[in-house]
């Protein structure tokens, strides 16, 4: 069976991007080439083992593929929907103290830093890590090796006004650790917001579309969903199919529970859907109209209580 791809790391088709949702305006700045200098994998297979431990594959080969996916402002996804999205939920002051957690290579903390906040990125991956200092040269942000799981050696003494987890928390196991270190990481009152492939309708391997022919609709099937699945995603599809990084299924229950067990109270969530259209033909129509039905991601925030 080949890997499976994540929607969001595949390009969407055809619909002209819409505009930029308000919120701070950014210079667009020129592509950039690929980062350079990302360490070779410590060893052969080093990611994509099936062995391999979650907390591993984001090195090397798949930090460079991750690098260069992503660019100066992010995948299609990230630039257009997720990120402006989650700058309105995370409502950013000037001067305020923020945690972008398991931050990759530092593409929206640098968007975040336009809001005048102060920006410090952590992520497990020293390569990634490097790659945000290397495109972030000259901008006043702090970028620094560290488990979401365990930030309490790194932030020692720092306290943060919020903190984002952006497509991240789907790759780290187990959650629990992730929140209670976020909440131990912000002050009284400060927002969490994190950002998920939708976890009841977009389970890699057991979900997918389908189309029933006597009723003329396209429609989503769930094969499995309540019990928590490990599944390897292919990071590089046709160059490397041997790439993989891990994700970590769980209902949403699991996720409301353990925001609620760090003392984090959820106050928003969303399910954003895709902006993908199809090409014209006698399904068009019905596939659209499941694409706005079945959301791609979902977003929480939750503010700690005092
Ligand atoms: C899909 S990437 C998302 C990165 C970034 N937030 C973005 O939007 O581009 C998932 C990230 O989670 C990081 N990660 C995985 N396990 C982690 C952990 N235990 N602690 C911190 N970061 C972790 C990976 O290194 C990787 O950068």
């Amino acid at each position: 069976m080949p890997a499976y791809i994540p929607p969001w790391q595949r390009e969407p088709a055809r619909r002209p991007a819409p505009r930029r949702a308000p919120g701070p305006v950014r210079e667009r700045r020129p592509p950039s080439a690929p980062l350079r200098g990302l360490a070779a994998p410590a060893s052969p297979g080093h990611a994509g083992q099936a062995e391999a431990p979650a907390d591993t594959s984001w090195g090397g080969a798949n930090a460079r593929w991750y690098d260069s996916a992503v660019g100066e402002e992010g995948t299609h996804y990230q630039d257009r929907l997720i990120f402006p999205r989650v700058l309105r939920l995370l409502n950013l002051q000037a001067r305020e103290q923020f945690l972008d957690l398991a931050c990759g290579q530092g593409a929206f903390s640098r968007l975040a830093a336009q809001t005048g906040a102060k920006i410090t990125g952590v992520d497990l991956s020293g390569d990634l890590i490097r790659a945000a200092w290397e495109r972030s040269k000259g901008s006043p942000l702090n970028f620094l090796v560290a488990d979401a799981r365990d930030l309490s050696k790194t932030l020692a003494g720092k306290s943060f006004d919020a903190i984002a987890c952006i497509l991240a928390v789907q790759n780290i196991d187990p959650l629990e650790p992730v929140f209670t270190s976020a909440a131990a990481s912000l002050k009284p009152r400060g927002r969490f917001v994190m950002v998920m492939s939708h976890p009841s309708f977009r389970i890699p391997r057991q979900s997918e579309w389908g189309w029933d022919d006597a009723k003329k609709l396209s429609y989503r099937r769930v094969d499995r969903y309540l019990l928590p699945l490990k599944i390897p995603i292919q990071t590089h599809p046709g160059a490397n199919p041997g790439l993989t990084t891990w994700t970590f299924h769980r209902p949403l229950q699991a996720y409301v529970s353990a925001l609620s067990q760090a003392g984090l109270a959820i106050d928003a969530l969303e399910e954003w859907t895709s902006e993908r259209i199809s090409q014209p033909g006698p399904r068009a129509k019905a596939e659209n109209r499941a694409r706005e039905e079945f959301p791609l991601f979902l977003a929480l925030r939750a503010i700690k209580r005092s």
